[in-house]
């Protein structure tokens, strides 16, 4: 051991005034763009650092710049509760809806000056970023809004991010929010290695960013050339702000990289010109931006403004004009959904549209083929706007040759050939075979997709082999998988790829009863009347034999929806693969969230550490809801201490005093028991 030597206060010093010098050449180069040293002066900086630190690794703190990329390659990516929501933007499409965006602001805010921060929509990833003490401690995604992924590690290898903030005194605790991206040039540079190793490109800058941030293994990330702006505060101890405009500049002066296209203006009318500006702009930009966001400055005004449960009602996402191409269209093939929906598809000549290459595009049904006269041959125009799928707008009949082909939708499945069969009055055609391989591919991925039951690993390429094999026809049979079936089962998956699937599929057991009645695909029900019918019944025994009355008489249930669950839970097929889930261990029941009556009452607790799973506040919610009592100080009156990571001194105290000791699982436990 190394740890106790005495080092020569000399070499501490030394160590401290490199990272100094090579934090603040790392800020020139990376952030303000303007260097003051070469490269190569650069680069003997951070060698004579790692020569110290090799000499006394007991010197090294993760923040040093050596420590960017770092750590051995991590299993799985763990969840993140967000101390507050991250929120997203609602959308203004025009200068009519900017503007009635204004006049209900002006409304509600009942005169008095507004001020406007104009600021450009970063087309990247949405991360949360929190440093302790000016010091970098965690990255997360933004994830369903509540909580996120860790990744730390990967955050951490964007060189343009501070690990020490710039300031002789930082907030204790401060929480940064911005959007990791690709440049134009690096997001080309990948694909252009991805085409030499012959593995699937990048359809776009973003979902490349999006790929680079979700590796298990930091070095890939770090080989990435990510990059971030900031532009928004979490939770801030310690500090308080006036308006956005300070939030900016105080974000810039601790060394954050801040977007420099940033306006204050005081009408609406300014910025509208700001966004007519960067919609003409954005082409020069070295980045991809998707619009413009427009935020009340002022941030009492905000605070009056408030916010919705997904959005806040003092900024609006001005969203550019879908981008139109010109292309042909080589042929239309059909597509079958998991419900079994045949969908036609347009097969592009490839064409470049609003950042990505766009082959496919959708073209609704058969009608709206028809509708558009649109012929298999046509030169046609295609629109794409922002995360939309790309759509065929019109024929240019003009460019016709006589050659083009009518579409008709075949009567035969094209991938099972059972009968194609379209309802009067419905729109949409169906193969009627439950058992076609293309339903059942369409079932298992949304079965596993991350709104579902979220099974990491499990995409297209292993859905195909699985299904190949035979082995598996429903979701319920992966979870009677093993370990080494599931290698043998996938081409080129060695031991640890099919250790890491079987692990993610075994955790999606645990899925509350919400996820999985949104798995199953049952018509009608998306993911938050999932939620609703969850927390009504709370079990899938309960649910299944509820009637059409019962159902509606929940206020967000209609007679639609109620009757297709019915018919769901009325055919033996879908019994059955319930019944195979619940032999398989997959959860059915729901922990609910409503107050219980007083399951906890009289139980005062003390909440010290981290804990992983939830933040503090919402421990302290959930034994408040379950009638218990929390307390900051630990006393002769505290019944229960739970200790998270790195606890405080309120340990030893609970111990002083005999008072029981709790960790994470076992209080997760008895949340759970007492909650249901
Ligand atoms: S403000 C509470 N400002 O857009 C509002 N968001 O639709 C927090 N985004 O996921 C967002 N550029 O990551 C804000 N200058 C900007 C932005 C921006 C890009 C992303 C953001 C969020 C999404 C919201």
């Amino acid at each position: 051991m190394t740890s106790n030597r005495s080092i020569n206060p000399q070499i501490r010093k030394k160590i401290e005034q490199l990272r100094k010098q090579i934090n603040y050449h790392n800020y020139r180069y990376y952030v303000l763009d303007s260097p003051e040293i070469s490269d190569s002066e650069f680069d003997q900086l951070m060698a004579e650092l790692q020569a110290l630190e090799e000499k006394y690794p007991e010197l090294i703190t993760p923040e040093s710049p050596t420590q960017r990329v770092g750590g051995t390659p991590a299993e799985q990516f763990t969840p993140v509760r967000h101390r507050t929501k991250m929120l997203s933007l609602a959308n203004a499409f025009s200068l009519a809806e900017l503007d009635s965006f204004f006049s209900r602001i002006e409304r509600e805010l009942k005169g008095g000056k507004i001020e406007l921060v104009c600021e450009l929509k970063m087309d990247g990833v949405a991360v949360s970023l929190e440093y302790e003490k000016g010091l970098y401690v965690r990255g997360a995604t933004r994830g369903d809004g509540e909580v996120g992924e860790d990744i730390t590690a990967n955050i951490k290898t964007i060189r343009s991010l501070p690990l020490v903030l710039q300031s002789q005194d930082p907030p204790d605790y401060l929480e940064v929010r911005g959007e990791a991206y690709l440049s134009k040039e690096s997001f080309k540079q990948i694909n252009r290695e991805r085409e030499i190793e012959n593995k699937p490109l990048f359809a776009n800058p973003r979902n490349a960013a999006a790929g680079s941030l979700r590796q298990l293994d930091p070095q890939i990330t770090a080989s990435r050339d990510l990059d971030i702006y900031l532009f928004a505060l979490g939770e801030v101890e310690g500090k308080s702000f006036a308006s956005q405009w300070g939030v900016l500049e105080f974000m810039r002066s601790v060394g954050f990289p801040v977007n420099p296209h940033i306006r204050l203006v005081s009408s609406i009318k300014e910025a509208y010109q700001f966004c007519q500006t960067w919609q003409q702009k954005r082409e020069d930009l070295p980045y991809e931006i998707d619009g413009v966001v427009i935020k009340v400055n002022d941030l009492k005004q905000q605070e009056i403004l408030s916010e919705t449960s997904k959005a806040p009602r003092w900024a609006v996402a001005y969203k550019f004009p879908a981008e139109q191409r010109t292309t042909k269209l080589k042929d239309i093939i059909v597509s079958i959904g998991r419900t079994g929906a045949a969908t036609p598809t347009a097969i592009l000549e490839p064409v470049r549209i609003a950042g990505s290459t766009v082959g496919r595009a959708t073209l609704h049904n058969e009608d709206e083929i028809h509708r558009k006269d649109i012929r298999i041959g046509d030169t046609v125009i295609v629109q794409k706007a922002g995360d939309v799928i790309p759509e065929v707008v019109a024929s240019v009949i003009s460019k016709r040759t006589g050659k083009e082909k009518i579409f008709q939708m075949p009567r035969v499945c094209p991938v099972c050939t059972a009968t194609i069969r379209r309802l009067p009055g419905e729109a949409v055609a169906y193969c009627t075979n439950l058992s076609c391989p293309a339903q059942v591919f369409e079932r298992l991925l949304h079965f596993g997709s991350r709104a579902a039951m979220d099974i990491d690993g499990f995409g297209p390429s292993v859905i195909k082999s699985f299904l190949k094999s035979g082995t598996v026809r429903d979701p319920a049979d992966i979870y009677f998988l093993s370990q080494e079936e599931i290698k043998k089962l996938v081409p080129h998956f060695q031991d640890k790829a099919a250790a890491n699937l079987y692990q993610a599929i075994a955790r999606s057991k645990n899925r509350p009863l919400s996820r999985l009645l949104f798995a199953l695909g049952i018509r009608f029900v998306g993911s938050h009347t999932a939620e609703v019918l969850a927390q009504k019944f709370l079990s899938m025994d309960k649910l299944s034999q509820a009637s059409e009355e019962d159902l509606t008489s929940i206020s967000e249930i209609g007679p639609v929806t109620a009757k297709s669950l019915v018919t769901f839970f009325s055919q033996p097929e879908n019994l059955s693969l319930i019944d195979k889930l619940k032999e398989a261990g997959v959860t059915m029941t729901e922990v609910s969230t409503k107050p219980s009556e007083g399951e906890l009452s009289g139980v005062t607790f003390v909440l010290t550490g981290t804990l992983k799973s939830m933040s503090r506040k919402i421990a302290e919610e959930r034994i408040k809801q379950l009638g218990g009592n929390t307390s900051s100080t630990v006393s002769r009156k505290v019944n229960v201490v739970v200790v998270g990571e790195s606890p405080g001194s309120k340990l030893e105290k609970a111990k002083d005093l005999g008072i029981e000791i709790m960790d994470e699982t076992d209080f997760l436990k008895l949340l759970k028991s007492k909650s249901s």
